[in-house]
């Protein structure tokens, strides 16, 4: 095999998504990543020096310029140098060609969606597919032709330590006509003098949350789901006025157990004036009876899908949960008003959990008008 070896005053561009970060438990050294989706390279150094000269390297210079700062920064000799240099060309650390942003990708940058703009190029163009032979635990195979199988079992729903339940009663078939719901659901930015009972919020919360099919034996939702599993992981807080009888009264938060068909209190939230509080004060909520939140239950994705474009599919699938939270809400005659727009952290603090294992996506306020 012929390799051919660049010239001396060859210019190397770096990638435009090059990163350095540190372990996190301090003692794996770190990490310089770049290059995109199937094509992305990890490499773990101890050397603080070496990771500092990667992240430092001008954005192009000569393969000669390359190799005497390497000399001088690291104290290679020459050979060891020059050895370097032909390695990270061919990882894809340096390439002969410029890879400048495009003026998409620029766009990202100027609005300040940096970091949105490097996960993206990190996880786009991965090579997968689906494999279904063999029945296998996992059927997605990351640069197709690698599939491991995970040596655990998928993870089980999620299950928080509640105070106390409420066994929700049956729910109801709402017999509206599909035109009429379509037609009726909108956003609604006025919840004063609404009301919902506990049977408005087992009907919406079964038809959304608890597995319907197959009859006999059902794990799959109303919302078509990729993850099948129990992707996401439902909480209801009581708002200041209107909210069930059953319930506790201003803020009780409590998490859907779909098996059970029950709420359980995870907690009252006494901190929490009003529910725009989660909201970073959007106030159209503050009236409403209860506030539905939406999490994805990280470790359900994650296990299946192993590579981190699968971080996508989330929300592609948390829309479509809401969508059907809403018709249903709508059919019950429910007011609703939706948005991604969370206080993570006052939420995460509210619901008593880590949004890096259940992580609130998307609530909406529901309410019937008197
Ligand atoms: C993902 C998403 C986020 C939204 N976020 C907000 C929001 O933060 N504040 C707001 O007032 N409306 C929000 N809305 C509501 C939209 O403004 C509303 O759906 C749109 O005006 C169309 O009205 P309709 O829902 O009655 O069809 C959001 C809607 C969606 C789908």
């Amino acid at each position: 095999m012929t390799h051919t070896v660049p010239d001396r005053d060859t210019t190397l561009h770096l990638p435009p998504n090059l990163s350095v970060r540190r372990s996190y438990d301090g003692r794996s050294g770190y990490q310089v990543t770049w290059g995109q989706g199937s094509k992305r390279e990890h490499f773990q150094t101890h050397s603080a020096e070496l990771a500092a000269c990667l992240a430092t390297m001008p954005s192009s210079l000569t393969i000669e310029e390359a190799s005497s700062r390497l000399i001088t920064e690291l104290g290679l000799n020459r050979d060891a140098a020059v050895d370097l240099v032909s390695d990270l060309i061919s990882y894809g650390y340096w390439s002969p060609t410029p890879q400048p942003l495009t003026a998409g990708e620029q766009l990202w940058r100027d609005v300040e969606w940096d970091d949105a703009l490097e996960f993206h190029m990190a996880t786009r163009n991965m090579i997968w597919s689906h494999d279904y032979s063999g029945n296998p635990k996992v059927m997605t195979r990351y640069h197709v032709e690698h599939n491991v199988q995970p040596e655990s079992d998928p993870p089980t729903r999620y299950t928080p330590s509640v105070q106390a339940t409420v066994v929700l009663p049956e729910p109801a078939v709402p017999d509206v006509a599909f035109e009429q719901v379509v037609r009726e659901r909108r956003t609604t930015r006025d919840f004063r003098d609404t009301v919902i009972t506990l049977q408005d919020l087992s009907t919406l919360l079964a038809w959304t949350f608890k597995p319907q099919f197959p009859v006999e034996k059902p794990q799959y939702y109303t919302t078509q789901s990729y993850s099948r599993g129990t992707p996401f992981t439902a909480y209801v807080i009581t708002g200041g006025s209107g909210s069930p009888a059953e319930l506790e009264q201003g803020f009780g938060v409590y998490h859907y157990d779909p098996e059970h068909h029950r709420l359980g209190l995870v907690r009252q939230a006494d901190d929490l004036d009003q529910l725009d509080a989660l909201l970073w004060r959007q106030s159209y909520v503050n009236h409403a009876p209860v506030m539905l939140v939406v999490c994805a239950d990280w470790p359900q994705f994650s296990w299946k899908y192993r590579f981190s474009r699968a971080y996508r599919f989330v929300y592609a699938e948390c829309g479509a949960f809401m969508h059907t939270a809403l018709l249903v809400g709508t059919a019950l005659g429910l007011k609703s008003f939706q948005t991604p727009a969370i206080d993570d952290r006052r939420m995460c603090h509210t619901l008593n959990v880590k949004d890096h294992e259940v992580g609130p996506i998307y609530i909406a306020a529901f309410g019937r008008g008197r």
